[in-house]
C-alpha cells in the first residue's frame, strides 16, 4: 500500500525524468524557458495558438471525465468541476496575449490543430473509456506540474523577448494555478483516484504516455516553423519506449477545427 506522499514523491521523479528525456529527445523544445538564442517569435506564438487549440479540445474532455467522476467519486467530483469550470476560461487570457503580436481570434480559430495534438485528444478519449476520469486527471497533472516548475521560466524570458505587456494573460495564468493550488489540488483527486494498485498503475502509464505525446508536439513544433524556415529538422523521430495507442478518434474534424 503506497501511502499519499509516496505517490506525490514518484509522480514529481517520473515527471523530472520524463520531461528531462523531452528535452534530451527534441533540444529544441528548451528554447522557450532557456537559451542564448534569442526567444523565436513565430516559435512562441505557434506555441501559444496551440495552448488555446489544445485547453479548447481539452475542455471536452474535462468534461466527460465530470460525467465519469460523479459516479466514481462524488466528493473528488466537486473539486473538478470547479477546477475545470475555472480552466474553460484561460484560453481567453492567452488570445489577449496574442493581440500584441498581432494575432486575431480568426487567425487563432483558422490554424488547424497540430497533429500531435489530434492524437492527444483521441488517446484521451480513447483512456477515458478504459479508464475513467484517472485519464483527464492525469493531463491536469501534467500541466499543472509543468506549470509550476517550468512556465516562471517561459513568462520571464518571453518578457524579457517582447514586453510585460505581451505577458499580462500568461502572468495572470501563472498567477492562478499558484494561489488556487492547483497543482497540490489535482494530485490530492489523483491519489483519491488511485487508491487500488491497478488505477495507480494506470495513472503512471497515463502520464508516460502523455510524455511521449508531448515529445511527439515539441518535434512538430519545431518543424512548422524553425524547421521550415530554415530547412532543418528536429531530428528523426525517436520511438518512446511504449509508444501510446491513440487508437480511433471518436473526435471528428468538426470538432477539432
Ligand atoms: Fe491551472
Amino acid at each position: 500500500m503506497n501511502t499519499r506522499s509516496g505517490v506525490a514523491q514518484r509522480v514529481d521523479d517520473l515527471l523530472v525524468s520524463e520531461v528531462e528525456q523531452i528535452l534530451a529527445s527534441v533540444p529544441y523544445s528548451a528554447h522557450l524557458s532557456s537559451g542564448d538564442q534569442e526567444l523565436d517569435e513565430e516559435y512562441y506564438v505557434r506555441h501559444r495558438i496551440e495552448t488555446i487549440r489544445r485547453i479548447r479540445l481539452t475542455a471536452r474532455v474535462d468534461a466527460l471525465a465530470l460525467a465519469r467522476m460523479i459516479e466514481e467519486d462524488y466528493d473528488s467530483s466537486r473539486l473538478w468541476g470547479r477546477y475545470t469550470a475555472e480552466e474553460l476560461n484561460h484560453d481567453i487570457l492567452f488570445r489577449n496575449d496574442l493581440r500584441y503580436h498581432g494575432c486575431s481570434d480568426e487567425t487563432i480559430d483558422g490554424t488547424a490543430p497540430l497533429q500531435a495534438t489530434r492524437d492527444l485528444i483521441a488517446y484521451l478519449a480513447r483512456r477515458l473509456d478504459e479508464i475513467g476520469s484517472l485519464a483527464a486527471v492525469a493531463y491536469s497533472l501534467f500541466v499543472e506540474w509543468n506549470s509550476e516548475r517550468v512556465s516562471a521560466l517561459v513568462v520571464a524570458r518571453a518578457e524579457r523577448r517582447f514586453s510585460a505587456r505581451h505577458l499580462k494573460g500568461a502572468r495572470s495564468h501563472l498567477h492562478i494555478d499558484r494561489h488556487a493550488g492547483h497543482y497540490p489540488m489535482i494530485l490530492a483527486i489523483a491519489q483519491k483516484l488511485a487508491v487500488r494498485e491497478e488505477d495507480e498503475r494506470h495513472l503512471f502509464t497515463t502520464l508516460k504516455d502523455l510524455a511521449c505525446l508531448f515529445g511527439a508536439y515539441f518535434r512538430e513544433l519545431h518543424d512548422v516553423t524553425v524547421g521550415k524556415r530554415t530547412g532543418g529538422h528536429s531530428g528523426p523521430l525517436e520511438e518512446c519506449a511504449r509508444r501510446p495507442d491513440v487508437g480511433a478518434s471518436p473526435v471528428t474534424g468538426d470538432q477539432l477545427t
